[in-house]
């Protein structure tokens, strides 16, 4: 069995590839008229041709419903893989090689005389391409099936004579606990757990096969991996889509069902679980077992405190004659949803892990449909050096370390930390150290499926999730889905391209924390004000902004004050007021505010008030006047926003003269 590490490395294109081929089978696909079959299944095994890593002895048949001949579904798939490969170029030698493997048998999944037909065709293929019995077969249909499935695999004699046979069975594995041991128990009745392949698809994703290779690979971290040095992590999974149609299945769904009971607890277990004793599948899923019981099962009452739950609601341009004015409309709205539905398409939550390492490190997870972008990173955040050391210099507080695995869309590691700034005096700037997987590697696109089907025929599970990880991940979501059908919630309580509902903020500010909002420079240069910033100044904005969330009517800046910082409005609108309350301007995204006290070290010269609920950006004083001393032009472009607004004159020299 090859060991998963080489798995990972035999998808890259970097090296010249000594990897073996994948294990001759035949596959037999269950649902291959469907969606993923031409989306992923299809490209990742092009990919695994392209890559010379697709055995010769290897044949694929397809099953469903729709009465295609071989032919038809050939075409199909000749028409589809245009749309769906991952290369950068097409290689139709390659395709048609493929293709000719590809046959197509009609039926339903209950009709045994189907099955014998399957039966009979398979032995056939297998004769053909000298496949040496070994059967994948690939439950590409809806989870209702899966029993059946497996029940009439066994009952038609498929598993009888040479080679293997896996199963490979696709999400959900279950919709709550009950059902996931129920289902289990289903699909083990005639299989053993060695022949069933749950996917889980973040598992195929290069970023997240990484973490165990960093983790383990490197002296550097391990030693600092636990509660003495770590002060938090945060799982982000933003995602920037809606619903994309598939409202009649997510709204039986919800965000912690689709994402984070699979997705997101796959990504804990590696992050924190314990140093596996050999990188065999079983060593390693025993530890993410492990990792995974340890997470505390919440009470009714902890589910109350450590978690909350969003449902988008319309986006708004900027409003009308004080009328809202609605651009895109919200999940109640959209088609095979229950107008009334309390199906949460966002959630967050704190997490307890009860064991040595991480006792009392809060491990916070967050995601959700409709936000203001598409990222999925990890932060971890380590303990703050002590700030005591630099008293009576300018530093006043220091930045903790973190540490980021930008997982998608980009690909990277970030560590961030603290530089001094070149001059005379002790003055600190967070800087970072950044490896990009762009920037190291080669490497096409792939759909994560290649390292899959690559590591099933070799009969290598670590990346596929096991019975007793599925039911561990399962204990822990139940007590959330219980709490929230007990309790209607206030939906829809965030909008559209916004950061997510306002309690999510609140959640991790009891902690006296905040959620890390990883900013690019895409995100940063539709701001007009940064737009056409160069690399490092963007850099340097990105690595001082800090998120702030604040709810609709509550002040932002009060008249008189000592302003310390200015604001940038990523989403909502903001009134600026004067002294008897009439507003006397709108503010919304993209617009600063809070420039003009700390431009010129003068109190606040009006209030601001949130009109809506407001996601911020907020810059200190020390970092935006060190900004303006670096990016003259951005001066200049902060100096025209006062000069207009406030009608005051304001000198470039003012601008950046440290107050
Ligand atoms: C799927 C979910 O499992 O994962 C989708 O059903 C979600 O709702 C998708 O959009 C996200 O996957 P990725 O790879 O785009 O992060």
């Amino acid at each position: 069995m090859p060991d998963s590490i080489q798995v990972v490395r035999a998808t890259g294109v970097d090296a010249p590839n000594t990897s073996p081929l994948s294990d001759p089978c035949v596959m037999l696909v269950f649902g291959a008229s469907g969606d993923l079959t031409k989306r992923l299944l299809v490209p990742a095994l092009y990919n695994l041709a392209c890559d010379g890593l697709l055995s010769k002895n290897f044949a694929l048949l397809g099953t469903a419903m729709d009465p295609l001949t071989t032919d038809a579904f050939r075409e199909r798939m000749s028409a589809d893989i245009q749309k769906f490969h991952t290369r950068k170029e097409f290689d139709p030698r390659v395709w048609e090689d493929l293709v000719s493997r590809f046959h197509y048998l009609p039926g339903g999944f209950s009709d045994m005389a189907v099955f014998d037909r399957l039966r009979t065709e398979v032995a056939r293929l297998d004769l053909q391409v000298a496949a040496q019995g070994n059967v994948l077969f690939y439950f590409a249909t809806a989870p209702r099936f899966f029993g059946l499935l497996c029940d009439n695999l066994h009952k038609s004699g498929f598993k009888e004579g040479p080679g293997w046979k896996r199963i490979i069975v696709e999400k959900p594995f279950g919709t709550d606990l009950a059902s996931a041991l129920a289902l289990n128990k289903e699909v083990l009745a005639n299989w053993q757990e060695s022949e069933i392949y749950r996917v889980d698809h973040y598992l195929g994703k290069e970023t997240v096969q990484n973490l165990l290779a960093f983790r383990f690979s490197n002296g550097m971290f391990e030693p600092l991996w636990n509660k003495n040095y770590i002060d938090n992590i945060q799982f982000n999974v933003s995602e920037a889509v809606d619903v994309e149609g598939r409202g009649g299945y997510y709204d039986s769904s919800g965000v912690l069902r689709d994402m984070m009971q699979n997705h997101m607890f796959q990504m804990l277990a590696y992050l924190c679980m314990e140093v596996p004793g050999s990188f065999e599948p079983d060593s390693i899923r025993n530890e993410k077992a492990k990792l995974l019981q340890s997470v505390r099962c919440y009470t009714q009452h902890e589910v109350a405190r450590y978690v909350v739950r969003g449902q988008y609601g319309p986006s708004y341009g900027p409003s009308t004659d004080g009328k809202a004015n609605v651009t895109k409309a919200g999940y109640r709205q959209e088609k095979d949803v229950n107008p009334k539905s309390n199906t949460e398409t966002y959630a967050a939550a704190r997490f307890h892990i009860d064991n040595w390492r991480w006792e009392g490190v809060p491990i916070y997870l967050r995601s959700g449909k409709a936000l203001w972008k598409r990222g999925t990173e990890i932060v971890v955040e380590f303990k703050k050096a002590p700030e005591v050391i630099f008293r009576g210099t300018p530093v006043v507080n220091l930045a903790p370390n973190r540490l980021l695995f930008h997982i998608q869309p980009y690909q990277g590691i970030e560590i961030q930390f603290q530089a001094k700034i070149p001059g005379p005096t002790m003055s600190l700037q967070p800087v970072n150290m950044r490896f990009g997987y762009g920037d190291a590697f080669k490497a096409s696109r792939y759909t994560g499926y290649e390292v899959m089907l690559y590591a099933c025929s070799h009969g290598d599970a670590t990346l596929f999730s096991r019975g007793d990880l599925v039911e561990a991940a399962w204990r822990v979501a139940q007590p959330l889905l219980d709490s929230w059908a007990a309790a209607k919630p206030e939906f829809p309580n965030y909008a559209r391209g916004s950061w997510g509902p306002k309690s999510a903020a609140d959640l991790i500010a009891r902690d006296g924390r905040r959620w890390h909002e990883v900013v690019t420079e895409e995100v940063l240069k539709t701001v007009p004000l940064f737009k056409d910033g160069d690399m490092l100044f963007l850099e340097q904005v990105i690595m001082a902004l800090r998120s702030r969330q604040v709810a609709s009517g509550e002040c932002i800046i009060n008249k008189g004050e000592i302003g310390r910082e200015l604001y940038l409005v990523a989403r909502g609108e903001v009134e600026v007021l004067d002294d008897v309350g009439n507003v006397i301007k709108v503010l919304n995204d993209g617009d600063i505010f809070g420039e003009i006290a700390v431009l010129m070290s003068t109190p606040r010269t009006a209030n601001v008030r949130a009109r809506s609920t407001c996601d911020l950006f907020v810059l200190d004083k020390a970092d935006f006047s060190r900004i303006l001393r670096d990016n003259p032009q951005f001066a200049e472009a902060v100096q025209q926003v006062a000069k207009e607004r406030y009608k005051v004159n304001v000198h470039t020299d003012a601008l950046i003269a440290p107050h």
